[in-house]
């Protein structure tokens, strides 16, 4: 064969191997519907709909700092670049108002948009695939009896390979599942609680490693991070020195703050914000799953010697900034019941990692929790005050072995900080 014709069959090769997976990844646009009647409003699926909707974050992601609900805009930034998020308000233009149930139900089962284009996993279907059809239902009467809001978020900002949506498909080969999953407990309970936690409350889209492709590492729930934050395993909660209980865990899901090991910070706080709507019997539900996957301790490494010096000026720094309200005689922890900052897994943790976000971004000011609020420190003290406060906070008052690295932690942390 001459070298041409090695050329030629080479790109008649290519081009049948792209059209394969462009037909095998072509998926057909659902009917527009008109909007108006074909969708009769049901009171009692809306409100079942806000329910599902809360448990399933949707607000969270779907409505950016300043914009309306659910009309899209957040940026999302992942390590491939940032994707915006869609409008899905009823606005027929902009948002979700000519999708009929199906075109719905394929978006959330399949993760693919009504005119048939691949949708990006940021979009957490993976796990929204398992909603059962009456939730989905539910949802989507929810969304539909939303004020439409006309809104085209931003264009998404990413690598130039990834901007074509039909390499999607051979991710989704990978990851997605499709469908509900068949019953694993007896207890009525602990199965409702492994639905909510792997279906609409997605834990392990932050609780879970990403590998280098963006897919969820196994085991599930082992331990991940986001947004610059580690969000600790799940599977690990009763071990350690001061081990969550079943209660414990229900508390702080559904009010954000657990007297024995601190409160809900960074992604993790609308989270709970969002379960505090959520049934009592759902939380419930969640902590009691959570509770039943835990795994036995394994025995923990001894902790590493440590040349680091401890910055004497650490105490007086945190006694100016800090103990007006963490010591234990400050007003807070007369008001409420505050945790003592030794209880906290991110001083006791593996990682300063949220102790540092903590100080530098504070707890912001929430209604109706207005007894919670940490002014935010990124402005007022340098890198090397935050280090010596950092380690004097693991050491003198968690009696853990010092942190290694902290100065170039700091330094990682104010550069994922969200603009
Ligand atoms: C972690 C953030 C996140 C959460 C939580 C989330 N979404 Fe989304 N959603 C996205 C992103 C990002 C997209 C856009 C993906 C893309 O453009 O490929 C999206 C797209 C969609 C779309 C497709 C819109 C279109 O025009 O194609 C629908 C429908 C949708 N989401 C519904 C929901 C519902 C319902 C929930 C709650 C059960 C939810 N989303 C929760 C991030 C999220
Ligand atoms: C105005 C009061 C105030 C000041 C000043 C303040 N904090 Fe906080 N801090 C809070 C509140 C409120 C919380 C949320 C937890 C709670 O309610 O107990 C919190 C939470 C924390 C947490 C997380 C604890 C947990 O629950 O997991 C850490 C760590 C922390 N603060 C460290 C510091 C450090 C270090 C400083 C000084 C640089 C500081 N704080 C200054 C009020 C304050
Ligand atoms: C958007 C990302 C995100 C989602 C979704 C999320 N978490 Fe978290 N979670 C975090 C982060 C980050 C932390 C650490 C910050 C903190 O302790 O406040 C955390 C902390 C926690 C803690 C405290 C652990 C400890 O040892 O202090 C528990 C318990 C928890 N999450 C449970 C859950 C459950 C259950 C779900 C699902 C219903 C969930 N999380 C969903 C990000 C998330």
């Amino acid at each position: 064969m001459s070298t041409k014709t090695k050329i030629a069959s080479l790109i008649i090769v290519a081009v049948l191997c792209a059209t394969a997976a462009f037909i095998w990844a072509w998926q057909p646009a659902i009917p527009a519907i008109n909007g108006d009647g074909e969708i009769r409003p049901d009171p009692q699926r809306i409100s079942q709909g806000q329910r599902v909707v809360a448990l399933g974050d949707c607000m969270i992601c779907h409505t950016s700092k300043s914009g309306q609900p659910y009309a899209g805009g957040l940026p999302l930034r992942t390590p491939f670049g940032t994707i915006y998020t869609s409008n899905i308000t009823p606005d027929p233009d902009t948002g979700i108002g000519h999708w009929s149930l199906t075109a719905f139900r394929r978006a959330i089962r399949h993760g693919v948009s009504r005119d048939g284009h691949l949708l990006y996993p940021a979009f957490p279907y993976i796990h929204y695939t398992q909603m059962s059809d009456t939730d989905i239902e539910a949802a989507y009467h929810y969304l539909m009896s939303r004020t439409p809001v006309s809104y085209i978020p931003p264009d998404n900002e990413l690598l130039l390979p990834l901007r074509f949506r039909p390499m999607l498909a051979f991710w989704n080969l990978l990851y997605l599942r499709p469908g509900e999953r068949p019953i694993t407990s007896a207890d009525q309970q602990t199965e409702r609680g492994r639905y909510l936690v792997n279906s609409l409350g997605h834990c392990a889209s932050c609780h879970s490693a990403l590998n280098f492709i963006g897919g969820e590492a196994k085991p599930a729930l082992g331990g991940g991070s986001v947004d610059g934050w580690a969000a600790p395993a799940l599977t690990a909660l009763a071990q350690g020195s001061t081990p969550w209980t079943q209660q414990q865990l229900e508390t702080y899901l559904r009010t954000g703050i657990s007297v024995q090991h601190g409160a809900a910070k960074g992604p993790m706080r609308p989270v709970t914000d969002r379960l505090a709507e959520a049934s009592d019997a759902d939380v419930a539900a969640i902590a009691k799953y959570v509770m039943s996957i835990q795994l036995t301790a394994a025995s923990a490494p001894p902790p590493a010697a440590s040349s680091q010096q401890l910055a004497p000026q650490g105490a007086m720094l945190f006694s100016a900034a800090c103990a007006s309200c963490h010591s234990a005689s400050a007003p807070m922890h007369m008001s409420a019941q505050r945790p003592s900052l030794a209880l906290s897994r991110s001083v006791s943790g593996d990682t300063p990692v949220n102790l540092i976000q903590t100080i530098l971004g504070g707890v912001p000011w929430a209604i109706p929790h207005s007894a919670i609020y940490m002014p935010p420190f990124a402005d007022v003290l340098t890198d090397e005050q935050i280090a010596s406060i950092a380690q004097y906070v693991r050491v003198d008052i968690g009696k853990q072995p010092p942190w290694q690295n902290l100065p170039q932690q700091i330094t990682r942390a104010r550069k994922e900080m969200q603009p």
